[in-house]
């Protein structure tokens, strides 16, 4: 039998640990309510990119394309009878960033799906926890074939890289009537060294030559070795696959040392801060990208009017029309999934068949990358104009 004391105290300390216990919890459930399980009558998206470091415009102008989606989509009334939200994580421009910030985005937000990244090499450091955590993600414009490689959950808004590389070498040597290339690489760079691949096999395939291969790494600023050397081979063009900081940066510089002959990129070209950086110096550049301003859809006349309004008169780049097709995509995924439980939402994503999207009409095939064409633009006194446009 208990000694009264005793039993008395026992009754004091496990009312007081009650206490204890319960003002521990409360704040904990008050948390979750509110912040990590996301609102019940809303549903939660993630969104990681490049708002700042080297590659900022990729990440800024995705956004910019999210959130014009996200505001239709609400406007008509959400998704599944709920309210959509996106959270928005920076990357910094750096792979490992990228993973922290969509294991933020999954294990913190709770979000159902991940749109994301722009660069390959970022997509494909985060694509394993996704893939892990079956969370769909969707990259608007990561162009390397590895990314969807990373598993059954990863898909992608745009072409990829052979279909990239091939469009620029056949332009090269049929449009343009040049045998002799120069390649310069961005070798720590995923899309880069993929792109430069594929340009130089589908080249070499028709005929052409490649005179010199040279290399850089992403922040470089000083390229003229590399193409002091390339000059010495006489190229008749030289195809530069980067991002625009670097590749405005090799077009001056190559203009200084007297380099004339034209640049070829990819759509790593595609940034207002090509001109801005380049100058001049780009006029005369091709690349290969994933939409015109200049083209005659009426899809496309809308979205760059809406953009404008939006955007303080600004022209969308790709990432921005991308951004927007990903968001638009990802919901009519999320609406015949009629849930939004991972394997749903991934199964819907992988049926997407003939969606009127911005940037062409997308179809996933069963690699999960987008079927769709693709447009040729010519620099010319600083604007970008539509050459061609290349079915898949
Ligand atoms: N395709 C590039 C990559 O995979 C990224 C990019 C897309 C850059 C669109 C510019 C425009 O890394």
């Amino acid at each position: 039998m208990a000694h009264p004391i005793s039993a008395r105290r026992s009754t004091t300390v496990s009312v007081f640990a009650l206490l204890c216990a319960l003002l521990c919890v409360l704040p904990c459930v008050l948390l979750c309510v509110t912040g990590c399980k996301g609102k019940t009558d809303e549903i939660v998206i993630g969104e990681f990119g490049s708002l700042t470091g080297g590659t900022a415009t990729f990440g800024t102008s995705t956004h910019a394309g999210v959130l014009q989606a996200l505001d239709e989509i609400n406007a008509r009334g959400g998704l599944l009878g709920k309210k959509v939200k996106v959270v928005t994580e920076d990357d910094q421009s750096k792979p490992e960033e990228a993973v922290s910030a969509v294991l933020k985005l999954i294990k913190q937000n709770n979000v159902v799906a991940v749109i994301g990244e722009v660069a390959s090499s970022r997509s494909l450091a985060a694509a394993p926890q996704c893939q892990r955590n079956k969370i769909p993600m969707l990259s608007p414009a990561s162009t390397n074939p590895k990314v969807t490689e990373a598993g059954d959950y990863i898909f992608r808004a745009c072409f990829i890289d052979p279909f990239q590389g091939s469009t620029m070498a056949k332009f090269a040597v049929n449009s343009l009537k040049l045998k002799r290339f120069a390649i310069l690489t961005d070798t720590k760079n995923d899309y880069s060294v993929g792109l430069a691949q594929y340009f130089r096999e589908t080249a070499k395939k028709l005929g052409a030559e490649i005179v010199a291969e040279e290399s850089y790494s992403e922040g470089d600023i000083e390229f003229k070795a590399q193409l002091t050397s390339i000059k010495t081979k006489s190229p008749e063009a030289v195809f530069v696959p980067g991002y625009y900081t670097e590749c405005a940066l090799i077009a001056r510089q190559a203009k200084e040392l007297g380099l004339t002959v034209p640049l070829l990129g990819g759509d790593g070209w595609d940034s207002p801060k090509t001109t801005e950086i380049g100058g001049a110096a780009v006029d005369g550049t091709y690349f290969t990208n994933h939409y015109s301003e200049q083209e005659n859809r009426p899809e496309v006349k809308k979205f760059i009017d809406t953009y404008k309004q939006r955007n303080a008169g600004k022209v969308p780049d790709a990432m921005a029309v991308l951004g927007y097709d990903s968001m638009m995509m990802m919901a009519d995924a999320i609406t015949r999934a009629g849930s939004t439980e991972g394997p749903k939402i991934r199964d819907a994503l992988a049926a997407t068949k003939n969606f009127a999207a911005v940037s062409g009409t997308i179809t996933i095939d069963a690699q999960r990358n987008a079927q769709k064409s693709i447009v040729v633009l010519k620099i010319d006194a600083g604007r970008f104009t539509f050459v061609e446009s290349v079915a898949p």
